[in-house]
């Protein structure tokens, strides 16, 4: 049986970034095992909805179980944010008061999922969210060169020995579990190093590249403005030094009239600010959280609300390019918001 034991993170730093209220409409991107979807669907109640994305099937699974309770205001889709406003236009799920991304794994994938993400259980080599992805990390580990091996060791794994874990693993292949791989890569580098395992940062850069994770999170961020009305809020809690700079630049970025190099004397980007910060300083969980959920350690919040120039309309649904066949099960969006949507959506 699947049970949820993740504890979500920053819980009410979330509910007040994404300045949940009664009435709203929310998506949470990585609705993992429905944590954070839970305290958004108690604190938007009466009349809040709740659009719940997860790439991963069980995940969707475990979410359903925990919003039970609210299951006339959540719509649950098994899909990757990458196609964030597909999604949404297909649901006619839009716009909407705030965007929540949790990125990485949940305690359900990580503790004995028997999906290779961890090294701490023995598991295939896999490391895929979706069964419906092909390339697993043991295709990556198999028939990779040494030197594309080396290199994304280094790029997504920041990991400063990648070359002496790259060699030994072209020494020892075929490598089909993740304790093969863990005894690889600590016969490569030794198996004490600081306070990290030392096969964390090799973990870490398969699993990013087995789910293109940047890649997603970039594509996601960009299509998100677009989704949120006027103040909408945009909040992104990530859990690694690489998602993390992705998202403060988006957000540094979009928070900018001008984004000319500095030599440029006078602007000829043309690019508007599109949100504005609310969180200047990241948020971190407190010693408390961390104690209590040592999962919690890394996690980074930052928050932007969206803005809009006075000349500037929302995109027409057409301009975003699909229909708003609102079929989804049933789904019905209440009148207050079919009435935001004709505020914020030009005609
Ligand atoms: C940290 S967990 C989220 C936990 C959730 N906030 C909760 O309170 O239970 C991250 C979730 O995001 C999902 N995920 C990661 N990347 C994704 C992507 N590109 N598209 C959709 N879901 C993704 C993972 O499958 C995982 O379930």
């Amino acid at each position: 049986m699947l049970t949820s034991t993740h504890i979500p993170v920053l819980v009410k730093e979330t509910i007040e970034a994404l300045a949940a209220q009664p009435g709203g409409r929310y998506i949470d991107c990585t609705v993992g095992c429905g944590g954070h979807a839970a305290a958004i669907l108690e604190q938007s109640s009466p009349g809040g909805q709740l659009l719940g994305i997860d790439a991963d099937p069980k995940a969707i699974e475990v979410a359903r179980t925990r919003l039970e309770a609210y299951s006339g205001s959540v719509l649950l889709v098994n899909d990757n944010f990458a196609n964030l406003q597909a999604i949404c236009l297909k649901y006619d799920f839009l716009p909407v008061h705030g965007i929540l991304f949790d990125l990485g794994l949940s305690s359900l994938q990580l503790n004995g999922s028997g999906r290779g993400f961890s090294f701490q259980h023995d598991a295939p080599l896999d490391m895929r969210l979706s069964p419906n992805q092909e390339v697993t990390a043991a295709d990556i580990i198999n028939t990779s060169s040494e030197a594309e091996l080396a290199q994304l060791i280094r790029k997504y794994g920041e990991e400063g020995c990648s070359r002496q874990i790259a060699r030994h693993i072209v020494r020892e292949r075929p490598i089909r579990t993740t304790l093969q791989l863990a005894q690889t890569i600590e016969r490569a580098i030794g198996s004490r190093r600081g306070i990290i395992h030392p096969a964390t940062r090799t973990f870490q850069a398969l699993r990013i590249a087995v789910n293109q994770e940047l890649e997603h999170l970039e594509v996601a961020l960009n299509q998100s403005i677009n989704l949120l009305g006027f103040e909408g809020r945009l909040v992104v809690i990530s859990y690694h030094s690489l998602e993390d700079r992705i998202v403060k630049q988006f957000m540094q970025r979009e928070a900018k009239d001008c984004i000319c190099p500095p030599r440029v004397p006078t602007c000829v980007c043309g690019h508007q600010a599109s949100l504005k910060l609310i969180t200047k300083k990241v948020v971190t969980p407190s010693l408390t959280e961390v104690e209590l959920n040592p999962r919690s350690r890394s996690a980074k919040l930052r928050a932007a609300k969206r803005i809009i120039s006075q000349d500037e309309q929302y995109m027409t649904v057409e301009e975003l390019g699909g229909s708003t066949e609102a079929k989804a099960n049933g789904w019905r969006r209440p009148t207050v918001l079919k009435k935001l949507r004709s505020v914020f959506l030009a005609a």
